[in-house]
């Protein structure tokens, strides 16, 4: 039944064929062939090249034409958050972000979820760390999703890492490349109106992560361990207690996140069978870490930082199908959980032959589950590699018009002193063409509220 609701959601979201375009609609762009007028009580709005929009009521914030320039001023439509008066040098960050419903606020106020990923911050110097988060304010982006965790077995003397591991004993690196340079991440978004999402561990080898832990203290043990083995999550609450509490107060962090991309597999690819792949090992974790979580910290939110998986019983596509080991529509109703998180990589996922279609029914399904489980989802991760322009424009229109909470694209970049900022091949700078179609997608996440 879900697959003939998704479909129904679609449909509407397409453009009608004659007349006018809705509120939110699309009414023009590079390529479209559908209206050009809008509603009664909206007004046809460029946003970039690929995309006009027709906009309610018009406020003197949301400007006609023309097309934001890469570098124009931010928007400063309706978004309650972290400029005062309209600059960027004078942030206020004294309050924490909170969720209402399937918002989230700040002192009481909508706060939007526009932003970007950049996992790499902590690595860079501090004028390339002030580099990134001046191009991400100047794009009126608000969040940013960044790593938290850099496992090491060796010490280095350069980036940033945070715990060393030596025959199964972590340290916390308090020294000069460690978590004094997250000190700057911080300090530094905070002087730009940047609010930051911090993931504490990863799924992936990549900066350490779970499989660090599982080799320390588990050695020989399959990746998942991690969610189960004792010692391996008295040692993540330790890691988790040291960020939680360095940071406890700062209103800078919107929220914490238990790993990027938890899944059951191994690196073999396949889950061992003690990891439930229809979610339960994976649910059982996430609330346990969270509710750790929310025990010592009454101020940031929580989320999984998962991809997002479904577990439908007639999957139209591999996404939505058993397999992984998460559960994303009951993970949504743990109560340590403030909101829920998913991914978008179709190329990754077998979905190349159609993957813009593919990503609007994706989000489409994931806008139904946060109206279901009344609480803010963010579309946190999402990219492709080719027709970045007309791709994000759908989807970010797909996400406006849904009523998605928000999104992070993977990831806006910058020119730093050491040349482009990392690349896996999603990466768009401010001279890219996908760059305004962002740009515009946060004045129009703001404007709709
Ligand atoms: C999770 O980590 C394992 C082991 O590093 C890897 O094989 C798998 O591809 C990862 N999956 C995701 C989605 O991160
Ligand atoms: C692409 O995906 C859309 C949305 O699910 C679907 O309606 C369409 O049939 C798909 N097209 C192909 C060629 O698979």
């Amino acid at each position: 039944m879900m697959k003939y609701a998704f479909a129904a959601a679609v449909l509407s979201a397409l453009p009608l064929v004659s007349g006018q375009a809705q509120e939110w609609g699309q009414c023009g762009g590079i390529g479209w062939s559908g209206p050009t007028t809008c509603t009664s009580g909206t007004v046809c709005t460029k946003q970039n090249d690929y995309y006009s929009q027709c906009l309610p009521g018009i406020s003197s914030t949301v400007e006609n034409p023309p097309p934001p320039p890469p570098t124009s001023s931010a928007p400063t439509s309706t978004v309650a958050s972290s400029t005062s008066s309209g600059t960027s040098s004078t942030p206020t960050s004294t309050s924490f972000v909170k969720v209402s419903g399937q918002k989230f606020t700040l002192d009481g106020n909508d706060y939007i979820v526009a932003g970007t990923n950049a996992y790499w911050l902590a690595q860079e110097s501090n004028a390339d760390i002030d580099q990134a988060f001046s191009d991400i304010a100047a794009a009126g982006l608000t969040t940013v999703r960044t790593w938290g965790f850099n496992d090491v077995t060796t010490a280095q003397n350069y980036g940033a890492y945070y715990q060393l591991w030596q025959n199964g004993k972590a340290t916390f690196n308090t020294g000069a490349y460690g978590i004094s340079r997250f000190d700057y991440v911080v300090s530094s978004a905070k002087a730009h109106g940047i609010r930051l999402i911090v993931t504490l561990t990863n799924n992936w080898s990549d900066y350490g992560g779970m499989d660090v832990y599982v080799s320390q203290l588990n050695p020989g043990g399959t990746h998942d361990t991690f969610y189960t083995n004792a010692n391996v999550i008295a040692a993540y609450k330790t890691y988790i207690q040291e960020w939680v509490t360095r940071y406890g107060s700062e209103p800078t962090i919107l929220g914490w996140e238990l790993a990027n991309e938890p899944r059951c597999s191994g690196s073999t690819g396949s889950a061992s069978s003690a990891c439930d792949t229809t979610g339960s090992t994976i649910f059982t974790w996430a609330s346990d870490i969270s509710a750790y979580i929310k025990s010592i910290d009454k101020n940031h939110l929580v989320a999984i930082g998962d991809e997002g998986w479904f577990q439908e019983a007639n999957p139209p596509t591999y996404p939505y199908a058993p397999g992984v080991g998460v559960d994303f529509v009951k993970n949504l109703g743990i109560t340590t959980l403030d909101f829920g998180t998913y991914h978008s990589y179709p190329e990754s996922w077998g979905q190349t032959a159609n993957e813009t279609l593919w990503g609007v029914d994706w989000i489409t399904a994931h806008a139904a589950a946060q109206k279901t489980a009344n609480k803010p989802v963010i579309l946190e991760e999402f990219g492709v590699t080719t027709n970045q322009p007309t791709t994000y424009q759908l989807w970010y229109n797909t996400i406006i018009s849904s009523g998605q909470t928000g999104d992070l694209i993977w990831q806006a970049g910058s020119q730093l002193s050491t040349g482009p900022s990392p690349n896996d091949g999603f990466a768009v700078y401010p001279t890219s063409p996908a760059y305004p179609v962002m740009e515009s997608a946060a004045a129009a996440l703001k404007a709709r509220g």
